[in-house]
């Protein structure tokens, strides 16, 4: 792709610039990816979270996706999961949700997505966690009743949604009262008030907020030799590839070691 097409593209997926076209040409992105990126042991599409100090249990078959399973650490560190239902909204391939699902003991983890193509690829490959289910829905408008999880997750989705405001009155919708909201994901500095202020809908109150932007670019850094090994192999979307997963020297990449793109991790409390 020429590096003017390739502009042309990013900026019609910036959030908040052209909300619908921004929905639409996400959801062929992600239609797309799921479609031919059959690596069976790769199931994140997160930018990642390195801790500091020390890490976190995992098993020896998770270790190679611990800085992408890192992000999702983070989110529900703390939080009352055990015997609870959960929601992952925008669960891409499924790994955080199969994350919860097999080290935190909630009653039911259900990832969904509104690309069709993803949730299949999401079931495919984790078949085998079974309290564990992937729907397809939109995170504007979620297929579920009121009051229907404990907790919602949101990772690394929202910069994709037409209409942030709707998303966050949904989740304050589906949550129970006293449920948990946790949230991550990236936005131009200049976004960022504007961001605050969607998410802040009626009914969920503010108890975090982070700036993790140094341990985002530490993930970036910690992943590049995996990820550029994958990538060689997608000579054709080798440039596309490089931006999309954000290697060093990708614009994602100069934005958030230079600060004019910052990574956030929010929670919030449904009101009792
Ligand atoms: C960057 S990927 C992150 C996936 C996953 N959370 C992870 O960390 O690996 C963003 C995901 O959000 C999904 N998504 C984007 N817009 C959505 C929407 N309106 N409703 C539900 N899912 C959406 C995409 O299909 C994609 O799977």
């Amino acid at each position: 792709m020429s590096s003017r097409l390739f502009s042309s593209v990013l900026d019609i997926a910036t959030p908040g610039k052209f909300p619908r076209a921004q929905k639409w040409v996400w959801r062929r992105v992600y239609n797309l990816l799921s479609l031919f990126w059959n690596d069976a042991d790769w199931r994140f599409m997160n930018y990642g979270y390195l801790a500091e100090g020390e890490p976190f249990p995992l098993k020896p078959e998770d270790e190679p996706e611990r800085v992408f399973i890192g992000l999702y650490q983070q989110a529900v560190a703390g939080l009352p999961l055990e015997g609870r239902l959960v929601l992952e909204v925008g669960s891409g391939r499924g790994g955080g949700s199969r994350y919860i699902a097999r080290y935190h003991a909630p009653a039911s983890v259900t990832g969904m997505d509104y690309s069709p193509e993803t949730v299949r690829r999401a079931r495919q490959l984790n078949a085998d966690t079974p309290n564990l289910t992937f729907e397809n829905g939109d995170a504007e408008g979620m297929p579920f009743p009121d009051g229907s999880f404990d907790i919602v997750v949101n990772i690394e989705s929202s910069h994709c949604y037409g209409d942030v405001p709707a998303f966050a009155k949904e989740v304050a919708r589906v949550l129970k009262p006293g449920g948990w909201f946790t949230f991550a994901d990236m936005r131009p500095k200049s976004q960022l008030a504007a961001l605050d202020g969607h998410l802040g809908a009626p009914g969920l109150q503010l108890i975090e907020q982070r700036d993790i932007s140094p341990r985002v670019v530490a993930a970036l850094d910690a992943a590049e030799g995996r990820k550029s090994e994958r990538i060689g192999k997608a000579w054709a979307l080798r440039r596309f590839m490089s931006e999309f997963s954000g290697s060093k020297g990708s614009m994602l990449y100069k934005g958030l070691k230079g600060g004019s793109v910052v990574y956030v991790a929010r929670r919030y409390l449904k009101a009792e």
